[in-house]
């Protein structure tokens, strides 16, 4: 259980995070007496009256529900302490004074006793007082059968915010309360959401619970259908996401499960997934949660969902949970431009709501893929840079033999220096480049040629090296191409200097390693800068491996070595391992020359 917590004081928490709300969307404004959150009046609001929708409830459900204020959204939010819901006269105040209340008040909750209690009050009271007032106490919740439930009933978890989306929409489109108060029933009726959590949560300001007791939850268990504020669930299980995806699936839609059965979602049915974050799952994780629901309702259901919508709507402080919820998209009969889905789909400028893509991106083909790969290939013009294919061939292979021979060597020092991957890393790409140099027929241009090796580089070796070899290659091949000529130009010493030196300065761009920063380059730049100055390989190699051996007294100042402690211990033996594997390929390149 995560107990750390930036803002301790639980008021100031609340109302600080209220009042936020106002600086992100300005159209906003707060009562922070009554924790009311709620849309400033507007001209068109005035002219065009809408019906008002008011929803609340304990705070640490974030996003939910001041969150969701907004034009298309909700009206006015009235939020509680944490995991408590406001009070009759907070509720009272936000439908008498901060709302429109001309075409009428639909008040919506969760259904959870202390705000079916406070809001329906409030309401009651706003209809003794002659305002056209509704109440509806949004259930769908299937994670506590009917059994075990007992007179509680389903409770509200996720799935609500889809409910409170169309039902929004409607008002927003101009829907009369009555059309908005039963489009909320028949909604709530069409929905099913189940959740899962890895933990309870600390509320901050409460005591830290004793280890030993119910509420920790051992590392390796789930406990599935637990609710919004830490209530239990029906069981606890030790599962992979499969098998827990698996599971919470046949809550939702097993039609023979006598004690959870509530809606009838089949194949032939439209269906809208939402998977919600409880508010501490990692999104990388929710994106695999995604996948995986979206796998099994596939193969195991035939259940194509027509939206798919993740995120953050409604949470439980920061909950290492998520839901799943399945709304079967039935008929509204309120016509044209407002079916469930329409009323989804309607653009809604609230905070909290953040589901991006439009009808009309849903409705496209979404079929083509882009793959200019060939078209790229084609472009790739030949020089008149000409090499004898054969040689390079013989005198590259050379240099990867050598530098595949020092693997061993290479590895020792890097798991000393580095982390362990450097003599590897180096032998699985000089390994790629021999077998694509082996196959087929050599270019006999020299651009040609270093093309050939480019991809192979970028797709076998990965992390830093990679990188920089992979851009090194690639700004060869543009410098081979400032030495190119109008007329058949053979490939010599000077020529191939000047085209690694280009190459070089680019790479500069990309990397601030110099020689003395314990990096490659104290291997690569002696070698060009030699070359270029006497045209002699056999000197310009040896001025690598001197470069190479100088690192073995370098401080790392870049890359990952600087993090690397010990270095008491292997100062003045050991060398940077990836000059060192630069050298030594260097070298079996120069003997064959
Ligand atoms: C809400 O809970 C009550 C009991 O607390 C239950 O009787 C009712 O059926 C529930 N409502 C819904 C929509 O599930
Ligand atoms: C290569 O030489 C041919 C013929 O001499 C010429 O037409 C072509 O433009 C040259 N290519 C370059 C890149 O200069």
């Amino acid at each position: 259980m995560q107990t750390k917590h930036f803002i301790d004081d639980p008021t100031h928490l609340v109302q600080t995070s209220l009042a936020s709300l106002t600086l992100t969307n300005p159209s906003l404004a707060f009562d922070s007496q009554n924790k009311i959150v709620y849309r400033r009046p507007t001209k068109e609001q005035q002219e065009t009256p809408k019906v008002s929708i008011i929803t609340g409830g304990g705070s640490g459900h974030e996003p939910a529900f001041a969150g969701f204020v907004g034009k298309g959204f909700v009206t006015a939010g009235v939020a509680g302490t944490i995991f408590a819901s406001p009070n009759t006269l907070q509720v009272q105040r936000a439908i008498m004074s901060r709302v429109d209340t001309r075409r009428g008040v639909f008040v919506i909750t969760f259904n959870y006793t202390g705000d079916v209690l406070n809001f329906g009050l409030a309401a009651e009271k706003a209809k003794a007082a002659g305002i056209d007032t509704e109440f509806y106490a949004i259930g769908d919740d299937v994670g506590v059968g009917r059994e075990k439930g007992g007179k509680v009933g389903r409770r509200g978890i996720g799935g609500s915010i889809l409910v409170l989306k169309i039902i929004c929409a409607l008002a927003e489109a101009g829907g009369s309360l009555s059309e908005v108060y039963n489009l909320a029933k028949k909604v709530a009726g069409n929905l099913v959401s189940v959740g899962a959590s890895m933990e309870h949560v600390h509320v901050p300001g409460r005591e830290v619970p004793d280890p030993n007791s119910d509420e920790i939850i051992p590392t390796e268990e789930i406990e599935i259908g637990m609710g919004i504020h830490n209530e239990p669930g029906s069981h606890r299980v030790s599962a992979t996401l499969p098998d827990l995806v698996s599971t919470m699936l046949k809550q939702l839609l097993d039609p023979n499960d006598q004690d959870r059965h509530y809606v009838d979602i089949t194949k032939d049915d439209k269906v809208v997934l939402l998977i919600n974050n409880l508010g501490g799952v990692s999104n990388l994780e929710i994106g695999g949660i995604v996948a995986e629901v979206h796998e099994q309702l596939k193969k195991n259901w035939e259940i194509v969902p027509v939206r798919v919508i993740a995120g953050t709507f409604i949470t439980s402080l920061n909950g290492l949970g998520f839901s799943v919820s399945l709304l079967k998209l039935g008929d509204t009969g309120l016509g044209a431009g407002k079916s469930m889905l329409e009323l989804l789909d309607a653009p809604a400028e609230a905070f909290g709501w953040s589901a991006a893509v439009r009808t009309e991106t849903w409705n496209a083909d979404n079929t083509a893929i882009m793959d200019q790969t060939a078209d790229t290939a084609k472009d790739m013009k030949a020089s008149n840079l000409s090499i004898d294919p054969k040689q390079t061939h013989t005198v590259l292979k050379a240099g990867l033999d050598k530098m595949i021979a020092a693997e061993a060597e290479i590895t020792k020092f890097d798991t000393i220096v580095g982390d362990g991957d450097c003599g590897t890393g180096l032998k699985r790409g000089a390994e790629a480049v021999l077998k694509e140099l082996s196959s087929g027929d050599l270019p006999t241009d020299a651009v040609s040629f270093v093309n050939k090796i480019v991809p192979v580089v970028e797709h076998t070796m990965d992390g830093t090296s990679g990188a920089l070899f992979s851009i090194y290659l690639n700004a060869l091949v543009h410098g081979l191409r400032e030495q190119d000529s109008t007329s058949s130009k053979q490939m010599d010493s000077k020529t191939w200097a000047a085209a690694l030196k280009s190459a070089l300065q680019a790479l500069g761009k990309y990397t601030p390693a110099v020689p003395g920063d314990r990096t490659i380059m104290d291997a690569l730049t002696p070698f060009i800068d030699t070359l270029a100055s006497s045209g002699n390989v056999k000197k310009a190699a040896q001025a690598a491996r001197d470069g190479a051996e100088k690192t073995k007294t370098m401080k790392a100042s870049l890359g990952r070595a600087v993090y690397v402690g010990g270095e008491s211990e292997w100062m003045g033996k050991i060398p940077d391992p990836g000059a060192w594997g630069l050298a030594e390929m260097l070298d079996g390149l120069a003997g064959a020359c």
